[in-house]
């Protein structure tokens, strides 16, 4: 192992660009939940354990419609709690990284709390593959129309898990939304991720052409829901000068043929190839 961390850390100063991919996990040491598992989920939200509610059921659309108090009780919690996280020190170690690259970087995350815009990253060098928790949207997308959430905090009744405030689509005055991917979910508006992606990928573009050196660097992200891991795989796959380092303290095998395993939690694996 001590073997790979060096070889990590050799591969990330030697690189030119870096592609930070990030899960549930990046938030842990800020004091966040993941959700691994319906324990995990469980453990964060012991109300739905008692719903026998796990992740997947929670995170479902038709709550807005179905039960709206339920569904801003779940994501207004979370709404709140990520206004309020602070993004932990290994959130300035990548940002000295990326600046010591001279800004060669983009963020790919399924994370919608962001932690990385509030960090101070370019909003313009982040794609969010499952939308922002920042952002509303219809919940019937009547307009086609994602804005920034300008509400308040959103008040609950922990011991009901019931809302007792509901934002409302400013078009047609419906019940709003995060714009957030769900699962089953006929009515998000991709449009904003769509642009992101599009950022994204022109910037990859340009790195292979340019024959760049690419360090990605995984932090956090699970099996369950694989996109953020699959995606540093496959690019690392797909480009010869490309390795992967994946910082997680459970997750963490990877091919060999494809970069380096760190077994520790966020802040200390960033210490670990960063400093
Ligand atoms: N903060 C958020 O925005 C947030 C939080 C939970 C879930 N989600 C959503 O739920 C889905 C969950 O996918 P996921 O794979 O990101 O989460 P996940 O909860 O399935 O997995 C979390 C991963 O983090 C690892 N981990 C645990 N503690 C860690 C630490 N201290 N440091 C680093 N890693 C640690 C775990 O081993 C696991 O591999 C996604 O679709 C995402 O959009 C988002
Ligand atoms: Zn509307």
């Amino acid at each position: 192992m001590k073997e790979q961390i060096k070889q990590a850390r050799q591969w990330r100063q030697e690189s030119d660009a870096v592609l930070i991919t990030a899960g549930a996990g990046m938030g842990v040491d800020s004091g966040l939940p993941d959700f691994r598992g319906k324990e995990g989920f469980w453990n964060a939200y012991p109300i739905a354990k008692k719903l026998n509610l796990g992740f997947e059921d929670m995170a479902n659309p038709r709550w807005f419609s179905t039960n709206p108090k339920l569904a801003w009780a779940f994501y207004g919690h979370r709404l709140n709690l990520y206004r309020k996280t602070v993004p932990h020190e290994g959130f300035q170690l990548l940002l000295a990284l990326v600046k010591r690259k001279h800004e060669e970087y983009f963020i790919f995350t399924s994370n919608v709390d962001g932690q990385f815009q509030k960090a101070g990253f370019d909003a313009k060098k982040i794609y969010e593959v499952h939308g922002s928790i920042h952002h509303f949207q219809c919940a019937n997308n009547c307009q086609d129309d994602i804005w920034e959430a300008d509400t308040k905090d959103i008040e609950i009744d922990m011991e009901k898990f019931e809302a007792l405030t509901i934002p409302k689509c400013k078009n047609c005055g419906g019940i709003a939304r995060p714009n957030i991917l769900m699962f089953g979910d006929w009515h998000w508006n991709a449009r904003r991720s769509e642009e992101q992606n599009h950022h994204f990928n022109v910037w990859l573009q340009s790195i292979t052409e340019a024959h760049k050196k690419l360090a990605i660097i995984e932090i956090g992200a699970g099996t369950a829901v694989p996109t953020v891991r699959i995606t540093g795989e496959n690019i690392a796959k797909a480009y010869d000068n490309a390795k992967l380092i994946r910082i997680n303290p459970r997750d963490y095998e990877i091919d060999r043929k494809l970069g380096f395993s760190i077994p520790y939690g966020g802040l200390e694996g960033l210490k670990q190839n960063l400093q």
